[in-house]
């Protein structure tokens, strides 16, 4: 089934083959690199001289052991948003497939499409931000390769229920990719990962770049049966992770009590700030999350965002998203971050009322 989604160019490609593909130790004479070492020398044990490993190894490995996923099922990119792009490139042939959003959700499904050429169908999720199959099923067609479910869902924060997703998984003939970037401020039961064995064509993406703390090191990964991970593997760049970025990850898994430990703070300060806001009789609603952020509601949102931007505190005004006017979303931070985000907000809003 995977093979009749995929584009005919390719199903025919010859992928690039690596100098390391057939040896990797011994005299090094067949990539062009330095043999004479590294300009970077306060990490020599790297070797950063070399290629890194196109395979990726060592983080499979490390991944399949810290989630308990075959290690064959895994695949690495440069930020989950390498993913999304590569996935697009495999399945959907521009100007003709269509790729499935459930709106409002993360931006980058859609400009990945618009890269790529590739027209987007985008019905509307219910008004508990729940998957609305008359909506989905009014949308869909044979020319929809991927739907795109975000879950918990950017930015209105909540997980989508987990038999939805399956049924989407069941009812289409497409390739179901579910965004779990923020699955770690969930429930630990909420996951799909361990369901990418019962279903062919569903994706789990995760990312290194929230609960683990590295978003600057530019890491993502998926699970998914081995025909579409060796797809994956067939389209990217040779060398797509580099040896910093595979350096820093593994040490990272190996201190994933301090993962957990900021996880949890950031639950417990999700919980303070929400109830803080609650309190707050401008904000009309605050939308519970599943995530590391908060989705309010309240007059002025706009006026209100560029005017804590001018006090020093950012937050997002997510006012122009379907069904969101006057929505901004604010990520949970340190205390002290909150405490200013609160305290800026009361005082704005009280500024308001006086006038
Ligand atoms: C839902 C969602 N998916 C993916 C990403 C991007 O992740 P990465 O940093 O791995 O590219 C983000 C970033 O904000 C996100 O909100």
């Amino acid at each position: 089934m995977i093979d009749n989604l995929v584009r005919n160019n390719i199903k025919k490609l010859k992928p690039y083959t690596c100098a390391r593909d057939l040896y990797n130790d011994g005299i090094l004479l067949d990539a062009n690199e330095n043999s004479f070492g590294s300009t970077f020398q306060e990490l020599e044990e790297l070797h950063l001289n070399r290629y890194p490993d196109p395979h990726q190894v060592d983080l499979r490995n490390a991944v399949s052991k810290l989630l308990n996923v075959d290690a064959n099922k895994l695949f690495f990119g440069v930020g989950s948003d390498e993913i999304i792009d590569l996935l697009i490139r495999i399945f959907c042939e521009p100007k003709e497939n269509q790729v499935m959003l459930l709106e409002p959700t993360y931006g980058m499904y859609k400009v990945a499409c618009d890269i790529n050429n590739v027209e987007t169908v985008a019905p509307l999720l219910n008004n508990s931000f729940q998957i609305d199959f008359a909506e989905v099923e009014k949308h869909y067609s044979a020319k929809v390769k991927i739907i795109f479910v975000c879950s918990p869902n950017n930015p209105t924060g909540n997980l989508l229920k987990k038999e939805d997703i399956l049924q989407l998984c069941r009812t289409y003939k497409s390739i179901v990719v579910v965004d779990e970037a923020y699955i770690d401020f969930s429930e630990p039961t909420a996951s799909l990962i361990d369901e990418v064995k019962n279903y062919r064509n569903l994706v789990v993406m995760r990312t290194f770049s929230k609960a683990w703390g590295l978003a600057g090191v530019r890491l993502g990964f998926c699970a998914a049966n081995e025909e579409i991970i060796s797809y994956l593997f067939k389209v990217k760049a040779p060398y797509n992770i580099n040896a910093l970025t595979g350096y820093a990850v593994l040490k990272s898994i190996a201190n994933e009590k301090k993962k957990k430990s900021a996880v949890s703070a950031i639950i417990s300060e999700r919980l303070r700030v929400e109830n803080e806001l609650k309190d707050i009789s401008a904000i009309t609603n605050v939308y519970p999350s599943d995530a590391n952020y908060l989705l309010i509601r309240l007059p002025n949102a706009k006026e209100i965002q560029k005017e804590l931007a001018e006090k020093g505190i950012v937050i997002r005004d997510r006012s122009s998203q379907p069904k969101l006017d006057n929505c901004l979303r604010i990520t949970i931070g340190t205390k002290e971050e909150n405490d200013a985000l609160l305290s800026g907000l009361k005082i704005l809003l009280q500024k308001k009322e006086v006038k």
